[in-house]
């Protein structure tokens, strides 16, 4: 938890219900230990899709579906959701989910491996996604960036989940158990990438487990 825990249980008790179904497959999601989108980050991708109206949306991480499913009731009408996951374990809860809604048919599940995936999508759908979320193997961030900047639409916005790892990628490196250095070490170089690079203005938002706002110029 990066932000005091009694501020965010504040913040959290403020949020809007979730319809119904949504309520019940979150609550099924933490039961079995799904890494699901917190409340937090379920109030910023609801005001910036509001804001954004996109038209296509890409999202890397499935898992079961619940932010995709979460995406689709604030979407507008016509926009459409593309959502990648590779794991079977996910998947065969995930095909249900997304089966399940009357957004069915705007909702298109790849399975796969997301950099396979990505590279064939950049082929085709060049430039398409006016808005990217990225909730996917964290260490790999790095190896999908080049191809979600192909994918990302000139004034879109991607938005990247879990980019301050519980707070511990602010601390030094030697203050870091050997086994998460590798992580730690990708994600400083994600978020210097994204905060540097000259076809994206960023900001990195202590929400959630940390998450960052970019827009293509
Ligand atoms: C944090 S979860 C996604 C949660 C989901 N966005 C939500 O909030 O409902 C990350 C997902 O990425 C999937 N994943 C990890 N590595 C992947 C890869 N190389 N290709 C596709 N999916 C991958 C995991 O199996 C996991 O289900």
């Amino acid at each position: 938890m990066i932000v005091d825990e009694r501020i965010t249980a504040y913040i959290n008790s403020l949020s809007q219900e979730l319809p119904s179904f949504l309520s019940i497959l979150e609550k099924e999601a933490i039961r079995e230990e799904v890494p699901i989108i917190k409340k937090e980050t379920q109030s910023l991708l609801s005001f910036l899709i509001a804001m954004k109206k996109p038209a296509h949306i890409l999202e890397v991480g499935t898992a079961v579906g619940f932010s995709a499913l979460f995406m689709s009731e604030c979407m507008p009408k016509d926009c459409d959701i593309t959502t990648i996951e590779k794991v079977e374990m996910r998947l065969v809860k995930a095909r249900v989910n997304l089966k399940s809604t009357d957004k069915a048919d705007k909702i298109r599940l790849l399975e796969g491996d997301a950099l396979a995936l990505l590279k064939e999508l950049a082929e085709k759908e060049s430039g398409r996604y006016d808005f990217i979320f990225m909730d996917a193997a964290k260490a790999q961030y790095m190896n999908y960036f080049p191809e979600v900047l192909k994918l990302l639409a000139e004034d879109g916005i991607l938005v990247t989940d879990n980019v301050l790892q519980d707070g511990t990628v602010a601390q030094s490196r030697y203050g870091i158990t050997r086994r998460d250095r590798t992580i730690h070490t990708r994600m400083r170089e994600y978020l210097y990438t994204l905060t540097h690079s000259e076809e994206l203005s960023t900001t990195v938002l202590p929400v959630g487990d940390g998450v960052t706002l970019s827009r293509k110029r």
